[in-house]
């Protein structure tokens, strides 16, 4: 790709803080603590495990051979001791810890002395089943507190746990649960979906019957009469865990045992398993939510994201339960029943943090500043935004929405590194649009493909100069996969997005540089889709690419060649589509298939597709020096 990425985006409006917003901060001079912090990274970082609980020090803080990091080095410690234990000894025990809201309104609260019982148990219906630690768990579920009363009893006992999005289809549920040869799925019977019902033990029956690993799965069974279970196999939920013990010590682990695995997707088709570790990942999301949020004991935090994808993971579950937050988690869509949804709940249950996406945000705004006008959102304090570059347009329409005086926190970061990289804190000057600065401790910077920084304005490929605690340790039985994130950009770990700094250090994303699309803010590999297209009987070849699009930042459009005797239809389109359905589910069909008869490839045969987003969106292919034909 041309090194020299033009930036068009000009943005100027600068937003400061406001009196308020300064009063409550716990970082005042974002400038003065960035420069502390990393004329001595590893100082900053120890100090910031000190706020936390271990069971034995560390004897280093970073032990790095390049590419590898250990954090913490000789320390035992327990991420959920440190969500739960560490509370529960306080006046928290009784502090509601979820607020959990289902679509038809059915609410659950649960205090943190109730969340610690209910994990305790579970991690001793683990122990039953004879899960031992380092062993994979699977835990396909939709967004109902037993998903994370789930991955926190895995992480007590030290077991591996592996969160599947409750809409992926049962090829890839399959793909996952072998590739962690997991022995335990925990999964539920149905999920609802703006109003719908959404069988999810059949997929699991589906994916179950091709991976040997399981053992057994458990099935949350949320509707009466309750679903068939074929025993012994398979478990109720409740019947599993109701002769259990509310006490469950927690395993004194080592900081760099694995937490958990998260598939996401690369460019590969195989989705690549990312491995998170205890000590650094606790770190990591606890000082992130702590000052990004700038979270305090009476906020109510409510972030939309599903525990599925890694935002759930560390910013619904452990960074929030790290400080002892009170989170608010819904299940369900923002327009659904009305498009006043959200706004009703943080009227509702008095939110003061909102964490949202872009894509969620440009929903809302189709449907005007009305609906959030009929709500009271004067609790809200801090909103935040993650996914995707949200574009000026979507940021200033937020921040009118809901009042005017409270800052957006535009986030970048991505499930390989764990915790929020560039992101301002609510102190620091806001320009809609840009991420704005790296984070304490964090080194980032925008160099060329040799590594060399680059002046401001010029794009080029977003980097971190230096190891950091949450960053992942490898990737899933794949260590050479892991390596080329280390390896693309010398000396450098690069994250795959295209950037430009402005003339005051500001980071803008400008999206990805690799064959990675974005749709409503989840990650889809171009090569999953494609093998997903190629599965169908008539089609020969496929290439798909994001295309920019109004609502969930890129839709996907697929190019196939047919293969012989095949002729197009509307029919022939529509089972192409049906599909990447049953392989992929909902989030990978494309919005639209072109039927082509040759595709853009190089002399070795790889597909071209910036040649083919280039065409489709008017716009030069640069180099095609190396296309075949
Ligand atoms: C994109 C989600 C611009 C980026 C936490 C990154 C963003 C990928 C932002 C990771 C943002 C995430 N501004 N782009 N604030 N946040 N991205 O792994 O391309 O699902 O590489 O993690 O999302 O996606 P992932």
């Amino acid at each position: 790709m041309s090194e020299n990425i033009n930036t068009l985006l000009k943005e100027s409006r600068v937003y400061q803080p406001s009196a308020q917003t300064k009063a409550a901060a716990y970082i005042q001079d974002y400038e003065s603590a960035y420069k502390q912090s990393i004329a001595d990274p590893e100082g900053f970082w120890s100090n910031v495990a000190k706020e936390l609980e271990w069971f034995t020090a560390w004897t280093k803080v970073l032990e790095w051979n390049y590419p590898w990091a250990k954090w913490f080095v000789g320390a035992t410690c327990n991420i959920a001791y440190n969500c739960l234990d560490r509370h529960v000894k306080t006046w928290r025990k009784n502090k509601v810890a979820i607020i959990w809201v289902g679509e038809n309104d059915q609410e659950r609260i649960i205090t943190y002395g109730e969340l610690y019982r209910q994990v305790n148990r579970c991690a001793n219906g683990l122990k039953k089943l004879g899960l031992q630690k380092g062993d994979r768990v699977t835990i396909y579920l939709p967004k109902v507190p037993e998903q994370i009363v789930a991955m926190l009893a895995c992480a007590r006992i030290g077991v591996i746990h592996s969160v599947v999005y409750s809409g992926f289809s049962a090829p890839a549920l399959a793909n996952r649960i072998q590739d962690a040869e997991a022995k335990l799925v925990i999964t539920a019977d149905v999920g609802f979906d703006r109003g719908k019902v959404f069988n999810i033990k059949s997929v699991v029956d589906q994916a179950v019957a091709n991976s040997p690993t399981v053992e057994h799965v458990v099935v949350l069974r949320r509707q009466t009469p309750g679903v068939t279970l074929a025993t012994p196999k398979e478990i109720d939920w409740h019947d599993w865990l109701k002769a259990e013990k509310a006490v469950c010590e927690a395993e004194h682990l080592d900081a760099e045992h694995p937490l958990y695995i998260l598939y996401t997707s690369g460019t590969t088709g195989k989705p690549k398993g990312v491995v998170h570790v205890h000590g650094g990942y606790m770190v990591g999301t606890y000082i992130t939510t702590k000052y990004v949020f700038d979270l305090k004991d009476d906020d109510v935090y409510f972030c939309v994201a599903d525990p599925g994808w890694v935002t759930g993971h560390s910013y619904i579950v452990y960074g929030p339960l790290l400080n002892g937050a009170t989170i608010l988690t819904a299940e369900g869509k923002p327009d659904y029943p009305n498009p006043g949804r959200w706004w009703d709940l943080i009227e509702r249950y008095g939110v003061s943090i909102f964490y949202t996406t872009p894509t969620a945000i440009r929903l809302l705004m189709r449907y005007g500043e009305d609906w959030p006008k009929k709500y009271d959102l004067s609790t809200l304090r801090i909103l935040g935004s993650v996914g995707e570059p949200i574009n000026p347009e979507a940021w200033e329409w937020f921040h009118r929405a809901t009042g005017e005086n409270k800052p957006i926190m535009d986030t970048w970061w991505q499930t390989e590194t764990g915790a929020i990289m560039i992101t301002p804190l609510p102190t620091v000057p806001l320009k809609p649009g840009s991420a704005t600065r790296a984070f304490l401790g964090i080194e980032a910077d925008v160099v060329d493909s040799q590594g060399n920084s680059l002046p401001a304005n010029t794009g080029g490929f977003a980097v971190i100069k230096k190891p950091w605690p949450a960053m992942m340790r490898t990737i899933y039985k794949d260590p050479e996969r892991y390596k080329t994130y280390w390896n693309t950009i010398p000396n450098c770990y690069a994250a795959g997005d295209i950037c430009h700094k402005d003339e005051n250090g500001y980071l803008w994303f400008m999206g990805r540089a690799d064959d990675v699309i974005k749709v409503a803010g989840n990650r889809l590999g171009t090569a999953e889709v494609e093998s997903a297209l190629v599965s169908h009987h008539a089609v020969a070849e496929a290439a798909v690419i994001g295309k920019p699009h109004k609502l969930v930042g890129e839709s996907i459009k697929a190019f196939i060649i047919l293969k012989q005797g095949e002729v197009e239809s509307h029919a022939l389109i529509q089972s192409i589509k049906d599909q990447v359905l049953k392989e992929l589910g909902k989030i990978g069909v494309p919005s639209e298939i072109d039927i082509v008869s040759s595709l853009p490839k190089t002399r070795s045969g790889k597909i071209m597709r910036r040649v083919l987003k280039a065409k489709e969106l008017g716009q030069d292919p640069g180099d095609i020096s190396t296309i075949e034909d």
